[in-house]
């Protein structure tokens, strides 16, 4: 019998979306060549770790799991690990040099290649494969979906980015911007469709910037994002991330003219400086930004706005500050991810800037526009009070049984009794909630 049938794999992810989505094709390539899904960590023989560099201290906690991964190589020899992702393609002969534990080093590109790895590790040698490609996209892998919840699903529907913000590490970890064909993406939604999920988002650093040409078609993404929504009425449809640059009109009638389309646009603005914006080679203005804000409030009446900011890029006076502040309390955003610069190594700000704002001082320009977005997703969530919405239920509250969790087409998480609702309803039903009450993070509602 084949050994790699008794083989275990346990891949843990770090990172963003589109790392989670990459952990599933690397899932799907193994299965294909026999190897299994280990149910926890302890029982594997393989160890994965999917990895990402967007902040050094993304880097530092995967570091220091590697670390603790050397007690599990000593209680057992035959224990492989891997690391995988972002870090692998940054940092490579550091990470060779460094870990001695490892054994199989693998870039974003290079996921087909990993039984080959595998199987030069049984033959005594390190696999390492961190090669970037201008075609791959796994279009014809069907992914693993892991730890799935049976109602939504990632699609993965281009790679790489080419924008080259200054601060950013993907263009050197991803390599080139490349579209995936645009029937496998249907092919694959269609499936998920069968397979009775209910909610999928197109994935991509850079959605907006979708093209695939075939036989004489030319495919946009809001072409693409229209066809998936035709699919099926009942689909949730959602997409991250567009960039402010070069999200169009098209895009926004193409949302505000399909229901199934999720009323929520995720749209990092970074920061609320145009100089700072220049700085980081976003290539838009601070109020090309509000254009563009002004247009999704415009034509998609009641679509939730979320977005990224960073504190304290290189030059970041206190002025520039303020005006971030102040554009998030213009925008109300309804939710942010928000974050501190991190210098990354072999971007165009580590080599042509000067990262001198004192750390004392991103930390309390980091907390003041934390507290600012927490009223005002605390304002945003109070707006939705006594209001009805679809919820897509997607399981049980993590806090009680007795409660249904669920997301708005706004994305926003609503939890609510089951007590006296249809015995039948599960996850994957919609269901019409009204808001009763809310916190910042969550609404509470009952079904109407
Ligand atoms: N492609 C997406 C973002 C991908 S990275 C876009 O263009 O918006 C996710 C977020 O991490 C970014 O939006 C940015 O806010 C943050 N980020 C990226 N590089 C960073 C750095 N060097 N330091 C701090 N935050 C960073
Ligand atoms: Fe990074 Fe900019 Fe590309 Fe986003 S668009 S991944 S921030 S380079
Ligand atoms: Fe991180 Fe790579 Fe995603 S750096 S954010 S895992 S593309």
């Amino acid at each position: 019998m084949d050994q790699k049938k008794n083989k275990k794999i346990y891949i843990e992810t770090y990172g963003c979306q589109m790392n989670f989505s990459d952990s599933e094709i690397v899932a799907s390539v193994l299965t294909k060549y026999g190897y299994v899904a280990a149910q926890s960590i302890q029982e594997a023989d393989i160890i994965f770790v999917n990895t990402c560099s967007i902040r050094d201290h993304a880097e530092q906690r995967v570091k220091k799991r590697l670390h603790h991964f050397r007690s599990y190589k000593k209680r057992n020899p035959e224990l492989i690990i891997g690391l995988l992702g972002c870090m692998a393609e940054r940092i490579k002969t550091v990470l060779l040099e460094e870990e001695p534990l490892l054994d199989v080093v693998a870039g974003p590109d290079a996921y087909r290649d990993l039984p080959r790895l595998l199987e030069q590790v049984e033959s005594g040698q390190r696999g390492v494969n961190t090669l970037l490609s201008m075609e791959e996209t796994y279009a014809d892998i069907t992914p693993v979906r892991l730890g799935s919840n049976g109602v939504s699903a990632f699609i993965s529907i281009m790679r790489g980015c080419e924008n080259y913000c200054s601060y950013c590490v993907v263009p050197t970890t991803r390599g080139q911007e490349r579209s995936r064909d645009a029937g496998s993406i249907l092919s694959e939604a269609t499936d998920l469709l069968k397979q009775g999920l209910h909610e999928v988002t197109l994935l991509g650093q850079n959605v907006n910037s979708y093209r695939w040409v075939d036989g004489g078609k030319d495919l946009s993404f809001a072409a693409l994002l229209l066809q998936v929504a035709e699919l099926d009425p009942r689909l949730r449809i959602r997409f991250a991330t567009s960039h402010p640059k070069d999200i169009s009109d098209e895009l926004l009638n193409t949302i505000a003219a399909n229901p199934n389309i999720c009323r929520a646009i995720h749209l990092p603005v970074q920061s609320g400086s145009s100089r700072i914006l220049d700085r980081m080679n976003r290539k838009y203005t601070r109020e090309g930004y509000m254009e563009r804000v002004e247009a999704i409030r415009r034509i998609i009446p009641g679509c939730a706005i979320s977005t990224d900011i960073i504190t304290g890029f290189c030059d970041e006076t206190e002025e520039d500050h303020l005006e971030t502040l102040s554009l998030m309390e213009w925008a109300r955003f309804d939710y942010a991810f928000l974050f501190k610069y991190s210098e990354r190594p072999m971007t165009l700000a580590a080599d042509t800037m000067h990262d001198n704002v004192p750390e004392e001082v991103k930390d309390r320009r980091l907390t003041e526009v934390i507290n600012l977005q927490q009223r005002l997703s605390y304002a945003s969530n109070k707006r939705d009070l006594n209001r009805v919405f679809e919820v897509l239920i997607e399981g049980d509250s993590k806090r009680s049984a007795d409660h249904f969790m669920g997301r708005t087409s706004q994305n926003k998480v609503v939890v609510f009794p089951k007590a006296g609702i249809d015995t039948g309803t599960k996850p994957g039903h919609c269901v019409q909630v009204r808001i009763t009450s809310f916190t910042s993070a969550t609404l509470l509602g009952e079904v109407v």
